[in-house]
């Protein structure tokens, strides 16, 4: 008898928690589903038909995914997207839009557009030869027309203004354009180029808006110059995290977060588009790495940890770690899926009540 009240509770427990959100709303509001837009932080398989150098189809991607799956998405195992989802209560996985397996029952609780590689700038998907920030808005658009066909007019654009939109990008323009591509570095100082990338970026925010999205996050830059690929190339003999890089993300951090605040009281007239910083929270982690239980922070697991990404981090890179749970980094430029889950809980907890706090008209 106790046994088995014993085992139906922790039973409905089990249920319940699979089913609660984790972040807790305010009582009449619900989310019915996310979208995700941006670069490889949230990617989930974008990119796995595409001919680029950006993709993760390939283990030891995935590694500790669904019992070892490689899906494109570029950890070990969930990203952003997925934990965001999860958090909210929503479902357990953010399906890339691209995916040949997708099915129409997915479409009302969102899907992902994002690709690896990805920024603001439109040369930085250029020359990753990735689906650009424009590319993945035609897809929404696309999008919008199959769900209204699933599920008529109406519920679509319900399910449109109370979705929440995400965009993460700009740690590839940043590292990736603006320092390595002539084309940019003498053309612009990073006062002009992340003026460049802010205007992308208020641009997109803005095309949203005319799609019908109401909640719209943008995730901040994190501390791009403590990656351990940054490290290599810039932080010198001691592998130090380079200043300028984390620098430049403060700065192009510091513009989008007035940026969202104008058009929220000038354009929108309501809370509509949220600055999420993950600066912050990640950058205490690389501080204070022992508080959140890590012991590794200064290189990734895959490989020597140093350098590989993408299609350099493979079955056949050397002295891979054999389990990635202490490491704040999965591979030279993207953190482990525990760093993922602490940062986008504390984010999204923090961000989402921003919605809601004053929601005007
Ligand atoms: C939630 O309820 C409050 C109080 O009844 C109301 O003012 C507000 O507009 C509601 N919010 C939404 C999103 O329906
Ligand atoms: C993309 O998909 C098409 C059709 O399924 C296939 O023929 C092609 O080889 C794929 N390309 C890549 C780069 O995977
Ligand atoms: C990795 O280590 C953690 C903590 O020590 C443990 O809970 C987990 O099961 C390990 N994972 C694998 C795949 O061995």
């Amino acid at each position: 008898m106790n046994n088995l009240f014993f085992f139906m509770f922790v039973y409905v427990d089990l249920i319940l928690s699979t089913a609660q959100a984790i972040v807790k709303l305010p009582n009449n509001v619900t989310i019915p589903g996310v979208f995700m837009f941006g670069d490889s932080i949230v990617d989930t398989g974008n990119n796995n038909n595409l001919t680029t150098l950006v993709k993760s189809n390939f283990l030891p991607y995935g590694r500790d995914f669904m019992g070892g799956l490689p899906t494109g998405r570029f950890g070990n195992g969930k990203v952003p997207s997925d934990l965001i989802v999860e958090d909210l209560g929503i479902k357990e996985l953010l399906p890339a839009y691209l995916d040949p397996c997708l099915q129409a029952e997915d479409l009302p609780t969102g899907v992902n557009f994002a690709s690896g590689g990805a920024g603001f700038d439109p040369l930085t998907s250029k020359l990753m030869l990735v689906i650009p920030l424009s590319e993945q808005l035609q897809l929404l658009k696309e999008y919008i027309e199959k769900l209204k066909k699933y599920v008529g007019e109406e519920r679509a654009s319900s399910i449109i203004s109370n979705s929440l939109f995400v965009v993460a990008a700009g740690s590839d323009d940043i590292v990736n354009t603006y320092y390595h591509t002539p084309a940019r570095f003498w053309k612009y100082d990073i006062y002009a180029y992340t003026d460049l990338m802010l205007t992308e970026a208020s641009a997109f925010v803005q095309k949203l808006y005319t799609l019908g999205a109401r909640r719209i996050g943008v995730i901040s830059v994190p501390p791009i110059g403590c990656i351990p690929a940054q490290r290599t190339l810039g932080g010198g003999p001691e592998r130090k995290c380079v200043e300028r890089y984390n620098e430049a993300a403060e700065l192009f951090n510091k513009k989008l977060s007035a940026e969202l605040d104008c058009l929220n009281s000038h354009q929108f007239h309501a809370t509509v588009a949220v600055f999420m910083d993950v600066y912050g929270p990640f950058l205490d982690i690389i501080h204070n790495p022992k508080k959140y239980g890590f012991e590794v922070i200064n290189r990734g697991c895959c490989g020597t940890g140093i350098i590989e990404v993408a299609a350099f981090c493979n079955q056949c890179s050397p002295n891979t770690c054999k389990n990635a749970t202490n490491y704040v980094f999965w591979d030279s430029y993207h953190p482990s899926e525990r760093a993922y889950r602490i940062i986008t809980h504390q984010v999204l907890h923090k961000s989402i009540q921003a919605f809601f706090h004053s929601q005007n008209k």
